[in-house]
């Protein structure tokens, strides 16, 4: 123990594996637990009494006692620049996007408006419990140099892109298929890789790119093979068939990115909501991730996410608040209408699942489960503390808890940021 390590006390619960494969086993958790945290990372974690016996004195404890200590929430898309977006009346897809987003998004032009927004956006994520996530920008590059900026100001483990988009949006929006290869390529040299950051190519869907633009974003897949690449498919009927018509070459609407050489595991595809058998056996045999989205899908009336369809195709999956198609920045929140988004289709979501995807399944899902998902010594310190007691209703309904798994279930149908009492990133409390 030194100077700077700090000493994270309370019930610590964490997965080292799917509980819906591996069963009860994966779950590790002490009712009486401690975590060692030194220069950002976990460098121990065990019975509480042990730890804080070899502590030294002036050692900095916080004590969390009766609360739940878990890996920090991870959101695999998300926009930055729809914050002032989110909640936005009336629309589905291709109209919320050109009424709202393409509005909003040419903000965006201006480094200070991002500076502001970047800020804002993290410490929302914060006070949500999110300390990892997969972010779009806007088309602009400042909007991605500024929200990698952010992000490495704050320590935290962030995966983002400029969006790509030169076609079927407003003027001031778009870019061309060697602007955008140019940008992301800069970017790339400048930001993937450096401490914590990781970029992200991302074409906004094949609605607004050209096929040359799709075949730059390919491009630089291949010239960067381990840099992300994220987009949009499958998420609405006017948006499929719009997609039929500007590539009637092409399959299906996933053929229309695999043609630019997109798929792969590094490739994560918001929505996969109305997918055929031929796209969903291109995404496992491809190893790409299908982001679930369940409270965009909601709000935009886009219909609903068939997860049980998807995993017994040995498709990979993540879950995602898609704010501000999105209605909510809490991963809880989000796990909670995925939860009824699945009874919909006939399906269910056991609270330790969904907590399983919110953790270690979505750092899976990144390909980041080396680094963060769950707590154990070398992983990153990046951890979020939950309460199911945090309001009246549900200290309330928490008397008639029996078991950690029903903790779990009030916390997932009745949590959101009030649940959250700290998030720490890379060992640094960070909620205001
Ligand atoms: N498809 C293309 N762009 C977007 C976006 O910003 N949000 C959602 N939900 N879908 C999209
Ligand atoms: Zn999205």
């Amino acid at each position: 123990m030194s100077a700077g390590d700090r000493i994270i006390r309370g019930r610590i619960l964490s997965f080292a594996d799917d509980p819906a494969t591996a069963g009860p086993s994966a779950r590790r958790y002490i009712e009486d637990g401690a975590i060692r945290v030194a220069g950002g990372r976990v460098a121990e974690v065990g019975e509480a009494r042990d730890l804080l016996a070899r502590a030294p004195a002036d050692a900095v404890v916080d004590d969390h006692r009766g609360a739940l200590v878990m890996p920090g929430l991870i959101d695999v898309h998300i926009h930055y620049p729809q914050t002032q977006v989110i909640a936005s009346y009336g629309a589905q897809l291709l109209d919320w996007l050109h009424n709202y987003t393409f509005v909003e998004e040419q903000r965006f032009a201006d480094p200070a408006h991002c500076a502001r927004v970047a800020d804002f956006f993290l410490a929302e994520l914060f006070r949500n419990g999110t300390t990892t996530a997969l972010v779009y920008g806007a088309v602009y590059p400042q909007s991605a140099d500024v929200f990698f900026a952010a992000a490495e100001q704050a320590g935290a483990r962030m995966i983002a892109g400029k969006v790509m988009l030169d076609r079927n949006a407003p003027k001031a929006l778009l870019d061309t298929a060697q602007a955008s290869y140019d940008e992301s390529r800069a970017l790339i040299e400048k930001w993937h890789g450096r401490g914590r950051l990781a970029y992200a190519v991302t074409p906004r869907f094949a609605v607004t790119s050209t096929a040359a633009q799709l075949d730059a974003a390919g491009a630089l897949v291949r010239e960067f093979p381990d840099v992300y690449m994220q987009t949009h498919v499958d998420e609405n009927a006017d948006e499929i068939e719009f997609v039929g018509r500007l590539f009637p070459e092409a399959r299906d609407y996933l053929d229309v990115y695999a043609r630019a050489g997109l798929l792969g595991p590094r490739s994560v595809f918001g929505h996969c909501i109305h997918m055929t058998g031929d796209e969903v056996a291109a995404m496992a045999e491809s190893r790409s991730v299908a982001a679930f989205c369940p409270t965009s899908n909601l709000f935009l009336g886009s219909g609903l996410f068939d997860r049980a369809r998807l995993v017994d195709a040995g498709v990979r999956i993540g879950l995602a608040t898609d704010v501000g198609g999105g209605t909510s920045y809490s991963m809880l929140r989000t796990a909670s209408e995925g939860y009824k988004v699945l009874q919909l289709n006939g399906q269910s979501w056991p609270a330790g699942e969904a907590f399983y995807q919110m953790t270690l399944g979505n750092a899976r899902a990144l390909s980041l489960d080396p680094a963060i998902g769950s707590i154990e010594p070398g992983k990153d310190a990046d951890l979020v503390v939950l309460d199911a007691r945090a309001t009246p209703a549900m200290a309330h309904r928490m008397e008639r808890a029996a078991s950690l798994d029903e903790e779990l279930f009030v916390l997932m149908l009745l949590g959101d940021d009030r649940a959250v009492r700290q998030t720490y990133v890379a060992g640094a409390p960070r909620k205001a």
